[in-house]
């Protein structure tokens, strides 16, 4: 059995805390069957830790979140924190541990599984078999670049800015990263920015280029404009196989390829740092999906996407492949067997609850293992 890892839980607003505890039963299962052991703490983040310790996530819990092998985050935010001002707001949780422990690159699958494929809005010949990933770029970009702010100007009139910027190293580090998972998989990379209009994207458009030049010739590259790329996603996305991009534009892009997909519910995501001298690499997991407020403490929310994203946790952080396998093929199978959250709901499929979705879940794992 692997020695003891470090895990650090964080459920945080809405949804979070009821499909992380379906979470915890896989986690429970795993211990029982000996396959791997955590030592685990869990701790408040976003508008929770607002309410309980006024802000939307403290030094100790940065602390542990340094000291964790890995983090698995639930999600954050709510109507209740809504009108809270700037520098209080619940997501300052996620962009604050993105930035702090330098966590680059977030990976943002969409893959349609077969049970799932009537789940889209989009037509089934469109999107069956869809794999592909979007490396986004997340400490960088128009979310962290200064000067931003709201200033008065001479004649009276207001004005708000942020600033898009990124350096060649940050530009280069996650390309990398991009250019890696695409020989690992079709071996191609879609390098998105908009090199038409902005400084920024015509030197993130150079700086891909050169990198490929010199480090990655072996792999097919090409470039699109960010609006393009929206659009070809819906027209042609199997035409995708890994897409690199800034923190702005990921953001958005990975939205609309989740959609692909028929449900927010469905899709995990790993944010990775830089590879430490020790070996060691800070590494968070959340559902692409947020806290939805609109259904959160009914028992309706989908599991999946957090389970999934603690399977993304043992293959990237631990390199326990089999295990995540083995929860995802279970993921699969129970959708399968015709068991379905309001979200992903076809006809003909009957409609399950949170809870009885992840003992279902525990069931399939029973007959795999
Ligand atoms: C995401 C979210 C976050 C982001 C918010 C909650 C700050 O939309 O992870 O995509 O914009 O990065
Ligand atoms: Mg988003």
């Amino acid at each position: 059995m692997p020695a003891n890892k470090k895990l650090l839980v964080l459920p945080g607003d809405g949804i979070g805390p009821e499909v992380m505890r379906e979470v915890r039963r896989v986690i429970d299962w795993m211990d029982r069957r000996r396959m791997v052991t955590f030592e685990m703490s869990e701790d408040l983040v976003g508008g929770a830790s607002l309410d309980a310790r006024g802000v939307p996530i403290t030094e100790e819990t940065m602390e542990k979140a340094r000291e964790a092998d890995a983090i698995l985050f639930g999600s954050v935010g709510g109507p209740k924190w809504d009108a809270l001002g700037f520098d209080k707001r619940p997501e300052i949780a996620i962009l604050r541990l993105r930035k702090e422990l330098d966590l680059f690159a977030n990976l943002r699958p969409a893959i349609v599984l077969d049970p799932l494929v009537d789940a889209s809005t989009l037509k089934p010949e469109v999107i069956r078999g869809l794999d592909l990933m979007i490396v986004r770029e997340s400490t960088g970009g128009i979310y962290f670049g200064t000067p931003r702010g709201v200033e008065t100007l001479p004649n009276g009139e207001r004005r708000g800015y942020d600033t898009e910027s990124y350096t060649t190293s940050e530009i280069e580090r996650v390309a990398r990263v991009g250019f890696e998972l695409a020989r690992k998989r079709k071996n191609r990379l879609c390098s998105v920015e908009k090199a038409n209009v902005m400084q920024s994207g015509l030197f993130w458009r150079q700086t891909v280029t050169a990198l490929h030049q010199r480090e990655f010739a072996d792999v097919g590259l090409s470039h699109m404009y960010a609006d393009n790329c929206a659009m070809q996603l819906v027209r042609n996305p199997r035409q995708f196989d890994v897409i690199v991009t800034s923190n702005i534009f990921g953001d958005i892009l990975s939205d609309l390829a989740s959609m692909l997909t028929g449900s927010l519910g469905m899709l995990p995501s790993a944010t990775l740092g830089a590879v430490q001298a020790s070996g060691k690499r800070h590494a968070l997991y959340e559902p692409i999906h947020g806290s939805a407020p609109d259904i959160a403490g009914k028992g309706i929310a989908n599991p999946m996407a957090q389970i999934l994203s603690f399977a993304m946790l043992l293959r990237y952080s631990f390199g326990m492949d089999e295990d995540a396998a083995l929860i995802e093929t279970a993921c699969t199978h129970v959708l399968g067997s015709g068991l379905r959250t309001a979200d992903v709901m076809a006809a003909g499929t009957a409609r399950v609850g949170t809870s009885v979705m992840g003992e279902a879940i525990i069931r399939e794992l029973d007959k795999l293992a």
